[in-house]
């Protein structure tokens, strides 16, 4: 005999200590505005996001991702590395008024430029030029590091990002600021509503040339071997959810602080799908993160960081 209503076994249990949240930026005074993509997320002028980052350390959540939206783009992204840009800024404002949190920042070109690539672009040429590529994601990291950045986050995939960067940041001596490589990123179908939010889409081609082929496995460990090697102090996997094999394998090779990212797409499926009463969003979070645990993420990037944290108070 079976009991049917057998107790929930949770053995893997999660703390909101291992979750990192993704928040939006950009210019202005008191905008938080909604997405139509991803029920639940904002974009948040400076002075709005810093309200809500206390809030949310009020909820026990202390780790942020922050990535910059910015009003002026152009063919080169200059507007993501100048030397006080949106996210440095806002980083600024975030330390210098609230203490114990931990700010992750993304480094990369694609909300900045006005092509929507990662990297900067030769004109007329369509290649991307990695020397004057590694050296803008190397002045956003720094400008990121002097404004108080616990860890920055490059994620352009361009060769060599995570050694260029740590050069950079030795040399100018944050040697303390860390780095968090997207070491294996895939050309994931999963990004959608997120380059509906950063306004990043590419205007022409695709990522397929600098992001990894889904259906490979060993190109991916490859690039995290190589972020290991260049001293990437957290490696990444993303998306989440139809890469679990390749979370397993990393956490198994190399045994290194590692994060997996629960993409937008992953969210947005969950958020509608939950509105549609398809399911419970809630006992449908829990399985999606105790999945991604299990298969050896130390750290969760995930847009359901803020619901989660809401849903163990409540408990
Ligand atoms: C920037 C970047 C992307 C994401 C994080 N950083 C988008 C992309 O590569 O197009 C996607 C995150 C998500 O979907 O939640 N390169």
């Amino acid at each position: 005999m079976v009991q049917v209503e057998s107790a929930q076994s949770n053995k893997i249990s999660i703390s909101l200590d291992e979750l990192i949240y993704p928040l939006f930026v950009k210019e202005g005074h008191r905008i938080y505005e909604q997405i139509h993509s991803m029920p639940g997320v904002y974009k948040f002028s400076p002075d709005r996001l810093l309200e809500e980052v206390v809030c949310l350390q009020g909820m026990g959540l202390k780790n942020i991702l922050l990535f910059g939206v910015p009003k002026d783009k152009d063919w080169r992204g200059t507007s993501a590395y100048k030397r006080l840009n949106l996210v440095s800024k806002a980083v600024r404002l975030l330390k210098s008024n609230i203490a114990g949190i931990t700010i992750f920042t993304d480094i990369c070109l694609c909300a900045y430029t006005s092509h929507g690539h990662c990297g900067i672009i030769e004109k007329g040429k369509r290649l991307i030029d990695k020397a004057a590529t590694l050296k803008a994601l190397s002045s956003m990291a720094l400008s990121h590091a002097q404004a108080g950045a616990d860890f920055v986050a490059p994620s352009a995939m361009a060769k060599g990002q995570v050694k260029a960067i740590r050069k950079v940041l030795d040399k100018a001596g944050y040697s303390n600021t860390k780095i968090m490589g997207y070491s294996a990123k895939f050309a994931s179908n999963f990004y959608g509503p997120f380059r509906d939010i950063a306004d990043s889409a590419p205007r022409f081609g695709d990522r397929r040339s600098y992001q990894l082929d889904y259906s490979k496995t060993k190109a991916a460990l490859r690039e995290v071997e190589q972020d290991i090697k260049e001293g990437a102090d957290i490696v990444m996997v993303k998306p989440a959810l139809g890469y679990l094999d390749i979370v397993k394998e990393v956490k198994t090779r190399f045994n290194h602080p590692l994060a997996v990212y629960n993409v937008s797409g992953e969210y947005s499926l969950v958020k509608k799908g939950a509105g549609s009463n398809f399911w419970d969003e809630e006992m449908m979070v829990w399985e999606i993160l105790t999945s991604i645990k299990r298969a050896g993420a130390d750290f969760i990037i995930t847009y359901h960081a803020k619901d989660i944290a809401r849903w163990f108070k409540e408990k």
